[in-house]
C-alpha cells in the first residue's frame, strides 16, 4: 500500500526505538540496564489516581469540550498565572494528549511550507520531525558543551532570518540535563522580542525538575511571563514528568495571543483530530495541580536531584568520558569523543556516540541513546536517563566504567 512521502520521510523516535530494543533483550532473558527512556520510575501519586477513579465510577465517560472541562482549563490557567507569571485565562489553554500533541498542534498552526523554525541543539528528538511535518525547515543552533550546552544571544540573533516563524526553547533540557539561569533565558527572549513576527515555543515539561542543590539559585523561567512576549509565546507543559504520569498522556498548551484567537485555531485542529483527552482525567488534572500534590512532586524532585549528583560523580570517575553536571530534567549527556579510534573487547570499532551505544548495549547490556539523534553537533555524545533507582544507577554506571576501560 502507498505511504505518503511526508510520513515515509519521517524518522522513527530514536528514544522509543532504544527502549524497544532493550525490552526485546529483556524478554530474551538478558539482564539489561535501561537508561534509554525519559520516564520517572515513581508511581503516580495516590490522590491523583483516586481523583480519576472517582470520576470514572461517577460515570464521567462522555465527550467533554475539546480543550478540556472549564474546571481543568481554569486549574491550568491558574497554575500558569501564579507559578509562571503568565497573564492568561482559561480560554487561552487547551489540554491535549501529552505535551507532544500540544507541540504538534502548535507547529501545525504556526508553520507554513518554507518557514524556518530555530532550534537550539542538542534538542529532544521530536522537534525536527514535527517541524518538518508542518513543512518547515529546522535551523539548528549548536550549544557547546564548554558553555553547558547553552546557546548565546548572539548565536540566536544570527540564526533568525526573514523566514523565521518560531524559536523553540526547552529549559530544563532534554537531552542536555541543564537549565538556563533566568537571566540567560531573558537575554534570549530579548533577542526574539526585537524580531517582530517570531513566536517562542517554550517547552516547559521539565520546569519542576530544577536542581539548585547543584547550581545554587537556579530556577525555571517562563518566556510567556515577559510582557513583550505575552502575545508571542506558546507555552507547552504537561503532567508526564513532574507528576510521574507518562502513560496518562496529559499535556497542555497556553497561548494568550489575540485574546484567544490563536488558541481557537489550535482547538479547531484538535477538534478534527482527537477531541478531548479521556474525560475522567479532567478531575485528576485539577487534583494534580492542587496544593495536595505539591509535597509529593517535591519529594520526587529531591530524589532526582540526589541522583543527578550521584550520576555526575560516577561519570566523572570514568577517564575517557566528559560531561557537565546535570542541573535539570533527568538526563546526563557525556561526550565519548575520548573513546574514538578504540575497539571493544568483541572487536567493535568506536567512532562516535552511535557505535559506542551499540557496543555498550551488545557487550555490557546497558541501553543509552546515541547523541546524534539530538542534533548534528551531538554525534559524540550519549544520553543516559537517571529516572531509575540508585541501585540500578550504580549497576549501570559500573558496567559503563568497566566497558569504557576495556576499550583498546
Ligand atoms: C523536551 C520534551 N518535551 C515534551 C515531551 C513529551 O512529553 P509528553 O509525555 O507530555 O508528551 C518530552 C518527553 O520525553 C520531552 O522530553
Amino acid at each position: 500500500m502507498h505511504v505518503s512521502s511526508r510520513v515515509s520521510r519521517m524518522k522513527e523516535s530514536a528514544t522509543l526505538a532504544v527502549a524497544a530494543r532493550a525490552a526485546a533483550m529483556k524478554r530474551e532473558g538478558i539482564d539489561v540496564v535501561a537508561f534509554g527512556t525519559g520516564e520517572p520510575d515513581f508511581d503516580t501519586p495516590a490522590n491523583i489516581k483516586a481523583a480519576a477513579a472517582r470520576a470514572l465510577e461517577a460515570g464521567m465517560t462522555k465527550y467533554v469540550p475539546t480543550p478540556g472541562t472549564p474546571e481543568a482549563r481554569a486549574a491550568v490557567a491558574a497554575k500558569l498565572r501564579t507559578e509562571n507569571g503568565i497573564d492568561c485565562a482559561p480560554e487561552h489553554v487547551s489540554i491535549t494528549a501529552g505535551a507532544k500533541h500540544s507541540l504538534y498542534l502548535a507547529l501545525q498552526c504556526l508553520v507554513d511550507p518554507g518557514d524556518e523554525v530555530v532550534l537550539p541543539t542538542p534538542a529532544w528528538v521530536s522537534y525536527r520531525p514535527l517541524i518538518e511535518l508542518a513543512g518547515g525547515t529546522c535551523i539548528e543552533v549548536p550549544g557547546a558543551m564548554e558553555r553547558g550546552f547553552r546557546i548565546t544571544p548572539a548565536q540566536l540573533d544570527a540564526a533568525i532570518g526573514p523566514r523565521t516563524r518560531a524559536v523553540i526553547l526547552n529549559s530544563p533540557s532534554n537531552p542536555c540535563g541543564i537549565a538556563y539561569p533566568p537571566e540567560e533565558m531573558r537575554a534570549l527572549c530579548d533577542v526574539v522580542a526585537a524580531r517582530p513576527g517570531v513566536t517562542v515555543i517554550s517547552d516547559e515539561i521539565y520546569e519542576k525538575l530544577v536542581y539548585p542543590e547543584v547550581e545554587p539559585g537556579l530556577r525555571a523561567f517562563s518566556p510567556g511571563s515577559m510582557p513583550a512576549l505575552r502575545e508571542r509565546t506558546v507555552t507547552l507543559n504537561g503532567m508526564s514528568k513532574a507528576f510521574a504520569m507518562t502513560g496518562w498522556r496529559i499535556g497542555y498548551a497556553c497561548a494568550p495571543a489575540g485574546g484567544g484567537a490563536f488558541m481557537r485555531e489550535l482547538v479547531k485542529l484538535q477538534g478534527q483530530m482527537t477531541n478531548n483527552i479521556a474525560s475522567f482525567f479532567m478531575p485528576a488534572i485539577v487534583e494534580a495541580l492542587s496544593p495536595a500534590s505539591a509535597p509529593q512532586v517535591e519529594r520526587m524532585r529531591e530524589a532526582f536531584a540526589a541522583r543527578a549528583k550521584l550520576v555526575h560523580a560516577l561519570l566523572s570517575e570514568i577517564p575517557r568520558l566528559r560531561g557537565v553536571a546535570p542541573t535539570g530534567a533527568f538526563y546526563a549527556f557525556p561526550s565519548v569523543a575520548g573513546c574514538r579510534g578504540l575497539r571493544s573487547p568483541a572487536g567493535r570499532a568506536i567512532s562516535d556516540g552511535q557505535s559506542y551505544a551499540e557496543a555498550l548495549l551488545a557487550e555490557a547490556h546497558v541501553a543509552v541513546v546515541p547523541g546524534g539523534e539530538f542534533g548534528a553537533c551531538a554525534g559524540d555524545h550519549v544520553r543516559l536517563t537517571f529516572a531509575c533507582d540508585e541501585a540500578m544507577l550504580r549497576t549501570g554506571l559500573a558496567r559503563i566504567a568497566e566497558f569504557t576501560a576495556s576499550l583498546r
